[in-house]
């Protein structure tokens, strides 16, 4: 049999991005292969010593073994739950171990813009850009959602912006269904902490998950309907994602249309 030629490094580089591997995670490269060869450690060996911990949080919150994922969601609603600010909110996300996104991702991606805005635009997921920069939409699709935002006076001083997964899927892969899970309790912690009076989901996973629908964005979008807090219901529209505008420019007519309603109720409280 022939041996195959050994790949030249820029078709190595090439399997790598066609599998979604498009950027380096750390500075040295570790040899996940030796580590599983390491022998493990002498049964003789004196435990090392474990410093004392003040409080007892949970295993979801302290790196320990990956939960199962119904435990990981019910973590995630307590701790959501009990966050007083976005702050508050924000670092509980940076030491919440329950969902696997968090060890492919270079950073948590919480969100942009101002808190107090009156309007919140919810994305899906973070992409390469987001994942490096640690802010939501700053890529392309970002790009075109500051001009969507410009066409009707705003800016990311007047409005905020997040994403229902908070963690960039390794090679941007759509997240799972119980990664949604895990993650959905932080979002709507969030949308209740932010209290905006308008609430936009961009595209169909943002829509379906946050408004409880199966209905697809082609039906959804420019339709008003109620998100209830908890505390309060808040007008909520749905739209294309700005990544699908990108990819179907005939769609910004109707975009365009979602944004004009948007601005009207801002600026007359009528929908
Ligand atoms: N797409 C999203 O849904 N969110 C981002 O932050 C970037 C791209």
């Amino acid at each position: 049999m022939i041996p195959e030629p050994a790949p030249t490094v820029r078709e190595l580089l090439a399997f790598y991005l066609e599998a979604g591997v498009d950027c380096t995670l750390a500075e040295e490269p570790i040899d996940r292969l030796a580590e599983i060869d390491a022998p493990p450690p002498s049964p003789r060996a004196a435990p090392p010593a474990e410093a004392p911990r003040p409080v007892a949080a949970p295993a979801v919150m302290r790196g320990e073994a990956a939960p199962a994922p119904d435990v990981a969601i019910a973590s995630a609603r307590e701790a959501a739950r009990t966050a007083p600010t976005l702050e508050a909110l924000r670092e509980l996300m940076q030491n919440f171990e329950g969902c696997a996104l968090k060890h492919t991702a270079t950073r948590l991606v919480f969100a942009d813009g101002n808190p107090q805005a009156r309007i919140m635009f919810v994305g899906e997921a973070p992409g390469r850009d987001e994942d490096i920069e640690g802010l939501p939409f700053v890529g392309r699709s970002g790009k075109l959602l500051d001009l969507m935002l410009g066409a009707i006076g705003l800016n990311r001083t007047t409005a905020y912006i997040a994403n229902v997964i908070p963690w960039r899927p390794p090679g941007n892969r759509t997240p799972t269904p119980q990664e949604t899970q895990i993650c959905l309790p932080f979002i709507q912690r969030q949308i209740e902490l932010v209290n905006p009076d308008v609430l936009v989901t961009l595209g169909n996973p943002s829509t379906q998950t946050l408004l409880s629908t199966r209905e697809g964005i082609m039906r959804t979008r420019g339709r008003w309907f109620d998100y209830d807090t908890g505390q309060r219901v808040i007008r909520a529209l749905p739209t294309f994602h700005p990544a699908y505008l990108l990819r179907s420019p005939a769609y910004k007519r109707l975009a365009w249309q979602d944004l004009r309603a948007i601005a009207k109720v801002l600026t007359q409280g009528a929908v």
